[in-house]
């Protein structure tokens, strides 16, 4: 079949008046970013709008006109079901370059219980940067606390869901931040951070480094047959050498959140080995497997650029160290920053100079002393 490039929204009735509703922040966002392709301001082209999957509604018939005027989405709450939201991030463009011009910008998807301790220090950090980020955070539903008015992160709670340490629902997590992320074209890159994770650099030099990357994505991936279970090749042709492990903390290109985010394969086995199961682990197997099973090669640069301190004489068992406020000095930051004890910090076979550009984990008490430090230690504040 040959299809009209020009002409990718048809209306399947010509004649008909058939506005095809959408949730209205949904619609706003889209619209203001420019997501319907060539689409003009006249009301006319504005019906002719075709999204298959959203049912025709007949009462609305007088929609105003899309203009540049709509205000900037402040919030990241909306109505959608996770079922709607996934449809609609998974026909979200993949690919940079979309045929207009926008700034790329950076997704901070915090995965955080409830408070966020340290948003004074990010407050900071991407302050004066407006317009170059957007913040999404996921937290436990029975959360009510708010971020005060005024902060930026005020109103960029998703509709979030619960989840359990080791459990499938943090990926569920994770996935449902890359889907909101995924509806702003202008998120070029997607960061995974917790509560604990602070930057290691001012905002300027953490964007050049995700943007400059060439494309990469930065996946923790160690080939290892632990947790491999038989129900992967079974279910999904997952072989044992295409299963892989990693840091839950990722940072990703658009094409790779987008087929997280569109993952029909891979995903129903990862949460059906997970079924009954509380501690299957599955969000420090699922982003390094998908990579590898689409054979994402070179545009995986196979580590993270969150650090831990996982030496078997500092952390506690299952988890990394946890730094406190009497450790933190100029000098341990500085030590991060060059690599802490992994020390190899190749970016695809070159030397990047930057080793990593978070780190975790911070206890709440670190707040101040990182605060004083900031200037001199991450070049902001
Ligand atoms: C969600 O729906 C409720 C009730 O229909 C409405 O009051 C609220 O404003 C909606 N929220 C958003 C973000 O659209
Ligand atoms: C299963 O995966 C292998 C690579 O491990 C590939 O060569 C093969 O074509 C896949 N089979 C199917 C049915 O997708
Ligand atoms: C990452 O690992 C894959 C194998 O899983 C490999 O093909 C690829 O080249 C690696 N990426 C880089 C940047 O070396
Ligand atoms: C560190 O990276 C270099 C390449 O830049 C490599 O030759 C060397 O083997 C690596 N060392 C370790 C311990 O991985």
């Amino acid at each position: 079949m040959k299809t009209d490039r020009n002409k990718p929204l048809a209306l399947p009735h010509p004649g008909r008046v058939v506005l095809y509703v959408l949730p209205l922040p949904v619609a706003l966002l889209f619209l203001s970013l420019g997501f319907v392709l060539g689409m003009t301001t006249s009301t006319a082209s504005f019906q002719n709008l075709y999204f298959p999957f959203v049912t025709p509604s007949p009462s609305a018939n007088k929609p105003s006109p899309p203009t540049s005027s709509l205000p900037p989405m402040s919030s990241a709450m909306h109505n959608m079901t996770d079922e709607e939201l996934f449809r609609w991030a998974s026909t979200a463009p993949r690919l940079d370059g979309t045929p207009y011009h926008r700034v790329p910008k950076v997704a901070f998807m915090f995965l955080v219980r409830g408070d966020l301790p340290l948003r004074p220090l990010w407050e900071r950090f991407f302050e004066g940067h407006e317009g170059l980020y957007s913040i999404y955070v996921h937290a436990n539903p029975s959360y009510t606390g708010s971020p005060p008015r005024g902060s930026v992160f005020h109103g960029r709670t998703i509709p979030s869901q619960r989840t359990a340490w080791g459990g499938v629902t943090l990926v569920e997590a994770e996935r449902r931040l890359l889907a909101n992320a995924l509806l702003d074209l202008g998120n070029e890159r997607f960061a995974l951070l917790s509560e604990s994770c602070i930057p290691l650099y001012n905002f300027p030099t953490v964007r050049a480094v995700l943007t400059g990357s060439g494309g990469a994505s930065f996946v923790e991936s160690i080939a290892t047959p632990a947790r491999y279970r038989p129900l992967f090749a079974a279910r999904s042709n997952v072989s044992v050498e295409r299963w892989r492990k990693g840091s839950q903390w990722f940072e990703v290109d658009r094409a790779l959140a987008a087929e997280a985010v569109a993952d029909g394969t891979y995903f129903p086995t990862f949460r059906e080995n997970c079924a009954g199961e509380r501690f299957c682990v599955a969000d420090e197997h699922y982003m390094p497997t998908l990579a590898s099973v689409l054979g994402w090669g070179r545009r995986n640069a196979n580590r993270t650029l969150t650090f831990a301190d996982w030496d078997p004489k500092r952390r506690t068992g299952s988890h990394p160290r946890t730094h406190g406020a009497e450790e933190l000095t100029e000098e341990l930051i500085g030590r991060i920053r060059r690599g802490g004890t992994r020390g190899n910090c190749t970016f695809n076979d070159g030397a990047s100079g930057v080793c990593f550009l978070f780190a975790r984990k911070f206890a709440p008490d670190t707040l101040e002393p990182l605060l004083r430090l900031a200037p001199k230690a991450m070049g902001f504040g």
